[in-house]
C-alpha cells in the first residue's frame, strides 16, 4: 500500500512539470501524499536529467543513499524516471539492481501500471518507450497551488543539435492538439490560475491542426489564450531561433498579456561553432530576430544559453561570443561548460582545448552575464512593473513577493490579501536579482 511519495527533480522546467504530473497521477490512483523526506517515503522517484554529465553523476550518488534506506525498509520502492532512465534503461540495473522501476519522460503516465506489474512479478520493471503523445490522454485533471501554472504544449525535440542528448531521450517533437491545451487552460482558470507558462524543449516549434482543419502555431495559441478573461499573463519557454516566425514576433506588440521577456538560446557568437553545433542559423540571423523583436516591443528583455568549450572553440571564437553578449545586452543568462554526451555527433569531435582554459572562459562569461543582468535590474529602478504576487517573501515572512515579466522577484510591504493578485508596483530599490517595490 503506497502512502507517501518523495520525488527528487533534476534539470529543467519540463522535468519540474513532469514531476508534478507524477504526483497527480499517484494521488489519483493510490491517494498518495507528498513527503519532503525520503526516510518517510514508501516510494522514492528520481526524475533525472542527462543534458550534462554532472547531473548524471548526482543520480548515482543519491542512489547510494537510497540503497541504505531500502536495506532498512525492504518495502521501500525506488524508481528512476526522466532522461537518464531513457538513455540508460536496463543498464541502470547493472549498477543499481535494487531499483524497482525505470520509466522515461513519455511513459510517466504508466507509473501505476508499472507499480502493479512490479508487485505481481516481484522483479524490476523498465518502460522507456515513446508512445507518441499518449501521455496527455492518461493524465488526471491537473491540480495547482497558487495562481501560476505550467502547461506542456509540445514534447521532445527534432533539432538534433550536435551536442545534445534530448532528441534521443525525449523523442521527436510532438505537439498536443490545440483544443486540449485550451481546455486545460480554461480548467486551470477555474482553480484560480491567472498566469500560464507554455512549455516545451522547443516551445515555438508548436504546430497543430485545429478540429476545423486549420493550421495552428504558438502565435495562434497565444491569441486564443489572450482571449480568456481571467488569464492575465502568458509566458513561454524555451524557444529556438529557427522557429521565431514573424507571426510569433508580432505577438509581442499585439497581445499585452504576453510577458515582455524571451529566453532565446544562441549558444555561441561564432558562426563556425554554430555550424559545428548544427544550430542552423548564423549570428546575423539571430541579431535580425532581436532587431525585429525590439521593433515590435522596445522593452523586451532577452536571455540566452551559452555553451563554453565546444570542441574546437578557439580564443577567436570565444571573443565573438563575448562580442554578441555586449551587442545584444542579454538579461540574466546561463552559460554551461560543454559536456560530451554519449552517442551525440559532437562527442566524436577531437577536443584539444585544455580544461583550465575552458573554465577560465566559463568564469568570464558568467561574470559578463551576471553583470548585464544587474545592469538591467538597476535600469528598472523607478519604473512601474506589473507583478504577480505569489506568496510571502522568502527573505522576510512579514512581507510579500511577486515576479515581474522578466522574472525578477520584487519584495514589498503590503497586505497578504494581495497574494495571487496582479499589482502594479514602483521599483524603489535594487539588490542584484531581487528588487523592492511599493504598490501604486
Ligand atoms: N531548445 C533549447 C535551444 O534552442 O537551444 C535548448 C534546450 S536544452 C535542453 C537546454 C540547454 O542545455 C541548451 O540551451 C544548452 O545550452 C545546454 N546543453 C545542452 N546540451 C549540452 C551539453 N552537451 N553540454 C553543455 N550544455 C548543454
Ligand atoms: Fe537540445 Fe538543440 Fe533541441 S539544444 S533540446 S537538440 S534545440
Amino acid at each position: 500500500m503506497l502512502k507517501k511519495v518523495f520525488i527528487k527533480t533534476f534539470g529543467c522546467q519540463m522535468n519540474e512539470y513532469d514531476s508534478s504530473k507524477m504526483q497527480d497521477i499517484l494521488n489519483k490512483v493510490h491517494a498518495t501524499s507528498k513527503t519532503e523526506d525520503p526516510k518517510d517515503a514508501d516510494l522514492i522517484i528520481l526524475n533525472t536529467c542527462s543534458v550534462r554529465e554532472k547531473a548524471e553523476e548526482k543520480i548515482y550518488s543519491h542512489l547510494g543513499e537510497y540503497e541504505t534506506l531500502k536495506k532498512n525498509n525492504p518495502n521501500l520502492l525506488i524508481a528512476i524516471g526522466g532522461c537518464v532512465a531513457s538513455q540508460e534503461g536496463q543498464n541502470i540495473l547493472k549498477r543499481a539492481p535494487f531499483v524497482d522501476l525505470i520509466f522515461g519522460p513519455q511513459t510517466l503516465h504508466r507509473l501505476p501500471d508499472l507499480l502493479a506489474k512490479r508487485k505481481k512479478a516481484g522483479i524490476s520493471q523498465v518502460d522507456i518507450s515513446f508512445p507518441e503523445i499518449e501521455k496527455f490522454d492518461h493524465l488526471p485533471i491537473p491540480t495547482v497551488s497558487g495562481s501560476s501554472a505550467m502547461v506542456s504544449i509540445i514534447e521532445g525535440c527534432s533539432k538534433y543539435c550536435s551536442f545534445c542528448v534530448v532528441p534521443y531521450t525525449r523523442g521527436e517533437e510532438i505537439s498536443r492538439p490545440l483544443e486540449d491545451i485550451l481546455a486545460e487552460v480554461v480548467h486551470l482558470t477555474t482553480l484560480g490560475v491567472k498566469e500560464i507558462t507554455l512549455l516545451g524543449q522547443n516551445v515555438n516549434a508548436y504546430r497543430s491542426i485545429t478540429k476545423h482543419g486549420h493550421p495552428a502555431d504558438l502565435a495562434l495559441l497565444i491569441e486564443y489564450i489572450s482571449e480568456i478573461d481571467t488569464i492575465e499573463r502568458i509566458k513561454f519557454t524555451t524557444s529556438h531561433p529557427n522557429e521565431m516566425t514573424d507571426n510569433l514576433i508580432d505577438c509581442f506588440g499585439k497581445f499585452p498579456k504576453l510577458a515582455t521577456h524571451l529566453h532565446l538560446p544562441i549558444q555561441s557568437g561564432s558562426d563556425r561553432i554554430l555550424t559545428a553545433m548544427k544550430r542552423n542559423y548564423t549570428v546575423l540571423e539571430y541579431k535580425n530576430i532581436i532587431k525585429k523583436l525590439k521593433k515590435k516591443c522596445p522593452d523586451i528583455s532577452i536571455s540566452s544559453d551559452f555553451i563554453v568549450g565546444f570542441p574546437g572553440e578557439t580564443d577567436a571564437d570565444f571573443e565573438l561570443t563575448k562580442k554578441i553578449i555586449q551587442q545584444i545586452e542579454f538579461d540574466f543568462s546561463y552559460s554551461f561548460l560543454y559536456s560530451p554526451r554519449p552517442g551525440t555527433p559532437a562527442s566524436y569531435i577531437h577536443d584539444e582545448t585544455p580544461h583550465e582554459i575552458k573554465l577560465k572562459r566559463l568564469n568570464e562569461l558568467q561574470f559578463m552575464n551576471e553583470a548585464q543582468g544587474k545592469t538591467i535590474s538597476h535600469r528598472m529602478l523607478g519604473s512601474i512593473q506589473r507583478i504577480l504576487i505569489d506568496g510571502q517573501s522568502w527573505k522576510n515572512p512579514k512581507e510579500i513577493a511577486g515576479k515581474t515579466d522578466n522574472n525578477r522577484v520584487v519584495d514589498l510591504k503590503a497586505n497578504k490579501s494581495f497574494i495571487n493578485q496582479f499589482v502594479n508596483v514602483r521599483i524603489t530599490e535594487v539588490t542584484s536579482k531581487r528588487l523592492r517595490g511599493e504598490i501604486i
